[in-house]
């Protein structure tokens, strides 16, 4: 019996340009490296993360009608994802994401929503049998505030606990967000949220300590090619970065979350998540795009044998 995960978030095709010196200022034109073409969306990317290391995925989504929209759908269905609740918008584009990556595998990506905005709470209600299901809901913000809240106190009424990745940061309503199990910003997103200035392990646990104030449970914050640092009630705990050949990081916040919550519906402890999540968002690095640099649990099992954390600094 495979663990049920559900995501009620987004989908995006990325768009993503390689270049090889600086980024072009406005009115100029440079020649840039490589361009490919690759499915994200933090939603899906999530989704996917966790189906290719052993959940089923209930994937709560929409597409346009557009070109993107029925490769998007035929996607999901082929990483073993039912496009059964995803919803097709007329006249409306699907999401995009145009991402440019630097020399030192470094991201910058624009996000234009398109269908993903018109993700309503009744889509999730119509989900709501196969949503049952699941033991954990992942949610990201690339999709409206509305229905990521609905999704939120639906899933609290069915005793589902929520992960809430608040990628890209944004204004929120904390009383919306009370008794969700775990709260999961990157070093961005907590300045952004808290507005402490990120410079030491100090300041990442005076900003983990304000987020607690608001009535959180659990919040972790992922620190990039350092690791993770976790807050609770019982105090702090880093997680040290696994060693890796990185050569693109965009989606490997993505990888973590769908890692975490895999490892935690299969039952395991949430410090041993954490720390699995970080290895397999390490390996996610080792290759270019984001849901084709995920691998499945095999491939993972294998690479994390010979794996190593970074000694903590
Ligand atoms: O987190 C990475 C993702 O952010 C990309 O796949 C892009 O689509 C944006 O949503
Ligand atoms: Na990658």
């Amino acid at each position: 019996q495979k663990p049920v995960i559900a995501v009620v978030g987004s989908n995006m095709m990325d768009l993503i340009t390689y270049y090889e010196n600086a980024f072009p200022r406005i009115g100029e034109t440079v020649l840039g490296k490589d361009f490919e073409i690759g499915f994200g969306g933090k939603g899906a990317n999530q989704a996917v993360a966790a189906a290719k290391l052993g959940a089923e995925v209930i994937m709560v989504t929409a597409v346009g009608d557009d070109l993107f929209g029925p490769l998007v759908r035929k996607n999901f269905e082929e990483q073993g994802i039912s496009s059964r609740y995803v919803k097709i918008v007329p006249g409306k584009s699907s999401g995009v994401a145009p991402i440019f990556v630097d020399p030192q595998g470094r991201n910058s990506i624009f996000i234009i929503p398109g269908a993903n905005h018109y993700l309503d709470p009744e889509d999730v209600t119509r989900a709501r049998d196969a949503l049952r299901r699941a033991s954990f809901l992942l949610l990201q913000l690339e999709i409206k505030m509305e229905t990521t809240y609905y999704a939120i106190e639906l899933t609290r009424k069915l005793g589902i606990k929520t992960i809430l990745n608040p990628a890209p940061a944004q204004k929120l309503d904390w009383e919306k967000l009370q008794g969700i199990y775990l709260f999961a910003p990157n070093e961005t997103e907590l300045e952004n949220l808290t507005g402490i200035s990120v410079t030491s392990k100090e300041s990442i646990q005076e900003g983990i300590e304000r987020l607690l104030e608001k009535g959180l449970e659990n919040v972790v914050v992922t620190l990039g090619d350092k690791g993770a640092m976790l807050g609770n009630r019982e105090g702090f705990q880093f997680f040290p970065a696994y060693q890796a050949k990185s050569i693109d990081t965009t989606g490997a916040g993505d990888a973590f979350l769908g890692a975490l919550g895999l490892f935690l519906a299969e039952g395991k402890p949430l410090e041993e998540s954490i720390d699995l999540a970080c290895a397999y968002a390490a390996l996610s690095t080792e290759k270019r795009g984001t849901q084709k640099s995920f691998v499945k649990r095999q491939e993972f099992e294998e690479w994390l044998a010979n794996a190593s954390q970074k000694s903590e600094t």
